[in-house]
């Protein structure tokens, strides 16, 4: 939670940062992750056997190593928008008699040679947990099912054993209702009214068979009428029904948003939407509590934003493996996408980054190696370091005024140059997170609320411009670490993020 004031030029900004005023905790899962089968993400991107980089399951070590170096705690999988065709059971048992099959979401051949359990080996060594988006398109009930049993069930039955001869006995938790089934591109796009019906009635037998589960409802936007209207629909409460089976059939509404815009200013605020729609989506799950007279006693459900990132499909169309090249000024609206997060900890339950390699990553692979994109950089320090509980904050700056996208930001919602966010780790540490989006000029900032008795690390991520990007040849953008005392004003420089971080006195 953060209040800004704007102020006129020359006037003083300052950030005052109430580290005792926790606001609410903030969810490790919004550092998530998203594999799914499309471009170079799954083969070539953390499946490559056979390349001296790889271990023996086939898994590319570079990849898992930074996977652990962001500590990444959950990764959704396989789709995405492959997930509409895909049937699991042709991706598991032995490899030679799996069928390839094609694939119509990004139209290419699937060869199933990595599935369900070369998935979960690999959370396994990457230490994270799984999460998997089922099939609304072709899949049916039955198939979801056994999909929940094989993976999950610890009885005597089919799928459950069929787990155990193929090597796995570990259940997993999060398991979602589809992915975005309101879109024209889906095979079988359905109308709200539709999937509403369909995923109730899913979710009734997915927690008859496992109760335990987590089960997410798949939003759209956060901002339309899909998402008033499937909340309204399923998050319901009836103490007759099968909703003593568990806290509630729906535990996390998901919405997925990617920003982005060729002029730097429009790029850098345009997660100032996904702000607001979080603000909007979580009201819309308060209506739907009020409306179906669902019990406070139940857990509020949270926000499962689990696809999100710059992406222009034009830039880097889906059907060619959308392989983004990361500017600075990318990374920087990244990072007002991960202050977003932070600011919005008591709505946001996950968040997973479309996607973990390869396609719309900050990771490239080659056969030889690995390149950090320029948004890696601030990913990774907000993954270091905003963590813990989320701090009351006051930020007076100047305003960006200019053109947004999506135009409806400027009427809803500030776009201040200095974007920042606080948190108070389980360390005692404070932790400051700062993007000034200026292209122009650097701020000296008052810092109030800043006392110590040591000295401040300071972590900045920029370049020589804002469209510089990194390349295996050359990093022009990384972090650059120093302290500074604490004393007086600070300078945030231009096109920067930057990281402060204190022991309180
Ligand atoms: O992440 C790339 C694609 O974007 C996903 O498959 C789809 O869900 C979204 O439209």
């Amino acid at each position: 939670m953060a209040s800004f004031t704007r102020v006129e030029e020359g006037e003083t900004p300052c950030i005052t940062v109430h580290p005792t005023n926790k606001i609410a905790k903030v969810d490790d899962n919004i550092y998530g992750g998203f594999t799914e089968h499309m471009g170079r993400c799954i083969y070539g991107g953390i499946y490559d056997p056979g390349n001296p980089l790889s271990d023996e399951n086939g898994f590319r070590k570079d990849v898992i190593e930074a996977m652990k170096e962001l500590n990444v705690p959950v990764v959704r999988y396989p789709g995405g928008n492959f997930v509409a065709t895909y049937h699991w059971l042709d991706g598991v048992g032995p490899k030679e008699n799996r069928p390839a099959r094609p694939e119509l979401a990004w139209i290419g051949t699937e060869t199933n040679e990595f599935g369900t359990d070369e998935f979960m080996k690999w959370c396994e060594v990457v230490g994270c947990e799984p999460y998997i988006c089922l099939n609304f398109g072709t899949g049916t009930l039955d198939e979801a099912l056994a999909w929940l049993e094989y993976c999950n069930s610890d009885r005597n039955t089919y799928y459950a054993n069929l787990r155990r001869k193929n090597g796995r006995e570990k259940p997993y938790n999060y398991w979602a209702l589809g992915n975005e089934c309101w879109g024209p591109w889906q095979v079988e796009q359905m109308t709200k009214e539709d999937y509403a019906k369909k995923a109730y009635q899913w979710a009734k037998a997915l927690k008859l068979l496992d109760p335990s589960i987590t089960l997410i409802l798949c939003g759209a936007t956060g901002s339309s009428s899909w998402d008033y209207h499937v909340l309204k629909e399923c998050v319901r409460w009836d103490s007759h029904g099968l909703n003593t089976i568990s806290k509630s059939l729906i535990d996390m509404h998901s919405i997925h948003i990617y920003t982005a815009d060729s002029e730097h200013l429009a790029n850098a605020t345009a997660p100032r939407s996904a702000e607001r729609a979080i603000q909007m989506t979580s009201a819309l799950i308060d209506l739907a509590r009020i409306e179906n007279q669902v019990p406070a006693t139940v857990p509020k459900q949270k926000i499962c934003f689990d696809e999100w990132n710059v992406w222009d499909p034009v830039r880097a169309p889906g059907e060619q493996g959308a392989e983004e090249r990361y500017t600075l000024s990318d990374a920087l609206a990244v990072a007002v996408w991960l202050n977003v997060f932070v600011r919005q900890a008591r709505d946001v339950g996950m968040a997973n980054l479309a996607q973990s390699v390869n396609v719309i990553s900050p990771l490239l692979t080659s056969r030889d190696g690995l390149v950090k994109q320029t948004i890696w950089w601030p990913l990774l320090l907000f993954s270091r370091y905003m963590r813990g509980h989320a701090v009351a904050l006051n930020v007076r700056a100047p305003e960006y005024a200019g053109r947004t996208n999506p135009p409806w930001i400027r009427a809803a919602i500030e776009t201040p140059f200095l974007d920042c966010s606080a948190t108070v780790g389980d360390d005692g540490y404070v932790n400051l997170a700062v993007a000034n989006l200026s292209e122009e000029r650097g701020f000296d900032v008052a810092l109030e609320g800043l006392k110590t008795d040591g000295e401040v690390a300071v972590f900045t991520v920029s370049g020589d411009n804002v469209h510089v990007t990194n390349t295996a040849e050359e990093q022009k953008v990384g972090i650059a670490e120093s302290t500074w005392d604490g004393k007086g004003k600070f300078t945030f420089g231009k096109h920067s993020f930057t990281l402060l971080r204190w022991k309180p006195a």
